[in-house]
């Protein structure tokens, strides 16, 4: 298995960490306005509520992309340009649980393709769980999980001339800022070969009574999604937030097409972070920016991958056409 951080061990790695979120957490307390980074949302319990978000008639995104997975297999695959006889590597960027990709893989099997499938994900357990369930359902197919992050893993195929396909689902590039989201793609070429493939899955710009219902759901499991960020905060760095005098906040701009999420400071109050060192006030009505999730055209996509390796190819919506999978191509 392949992990990018050498020989460091698990206490290594956590201290590591550490580190990292209390440089994070500190660096965003103390901005003006106040943030912190949506990373820090997956936690068990975080990975927990973001299944049960995906799980929530609200949050369309999911079934969108799955319906492009299950109903129009073959014209994805088409758009790959793959001879059966052409060996390649398929690489899935936070490959999940495999439920829509299984769609796909099984698909790839039956018309007789000859590839590996190398789900990447920093979760070791996460990688089990889907190596696993592919074991038992697909047991012809060659799996080679690869644990590390994503560009370490890319990396270590450089020099490797074999035809990438690269996925990167769900619309997680949503939760970058497009300059940030540039630079991603034009990284994620960086290892790759003229012609290989990147299918980046993204939710599209529409109204706003169907965008804000999917980050503010009934049920109310976004809003424990966003406050966990403030327990995992009181239980890793010996926080006190008083999870009562919090609320979530979600926004969003049909204009600009971003969604974002806040956590609101229902109280004035003061909060100490022990693995800081220091004491934050929060006025009542106050915010922390905790995410972005941005949605797109082919304008804004397009503008994106102007200054990267990659060029538009085309894509494939879903029949309400609310979500596109993007099939890009490295220059
Ligand atoms: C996993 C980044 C695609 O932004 O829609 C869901 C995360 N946040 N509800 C998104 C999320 C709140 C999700 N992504």
């Amino acid at each position: 298995m392949h992990t990018t951080d050498g020989n460091l061990t698990e206490s290594d790695l956590r201290s590591k960490f550490l580190q990292q979120f209390k440089k994070d957490v500190s660096d965003g307390l103390n901005s003006d306005p106040k943030t912190l980074p949506s990373k820090y949302f997956y936690d068990e319990t975080g990975d927990d509520l973001f299944v049960q978000i995906m799980n929530m008639p609200e949050y369309y995104l999911t079934r969108c992309e799955m319906e492009i997975f299950t109903e129009q297999t073959e014209h994805l695959i088409n758009e790959f340009d793959l001879n059966t006889d052409e060996p390649f590597e398929l690489i899935e960027l936070g490959a999940g649980d495999g439920s829509k990709t299984i769609k796909l893989l099984q698909r790839l099997l039956e018309r007789g393709h000859n590839f590996h499938y190398n789900p990447v994900d920093i979760s070791a357990n996460a990688l089990q769980g889907l190596e696993d369930m592919l074991a038992e359902k697909l047991p012809e197919l060659k799996v080679k999980k690869q644990r590390g992050d994503y560009f370490g893993v890319l990396s270590s195929f450089k020099g490797d001339t074999t035809k990438k396909v690269v996925l990167f689902l769900g619309s997680n590039i949503g939760n970058m800022r497009d300059e940030k989201a540039s630079d991603f793609i034009y990284r994620l070429g960086a290892n790759l070969n003229p012609g290989d493939i990147l299918l980046m899955g993204v939710d599209l710009i529409k109204p706003t009574e169907i965008v804000l219902p999917a980050y503010n759901d009934s049920n109310g499991i976004t809003a424990k999604f966003n406050l966990n960020l403030l327990k995992r905060i009181n239980r890793e760095l010996g926080a006190n937030f008083d999870l009562d005098n919090w609320s979530h906040a979600p926004t969003y701009s049909e204009e600009t097409g971003i969604a974002k999420s806040f956590l609101r400071s229902d109280v004035d109050q003061e909060v100490y972070v022990e693995g800081i060192g220091q004491d934050f006030f929060f006025e009542e009505g106050e915010l922390i920016h905790t995410e972005i999730s941005r949605k797109y055209n082919d304008e804004i996509l397009k503008d994106i991958i102007s200054d990267t390796n990659f060029y538009y190819k085309s894509k494939i919506q879903d029949s309400r056409k609310f979500f596109a999978d993007y099939i890009l191509i490295r220059k």
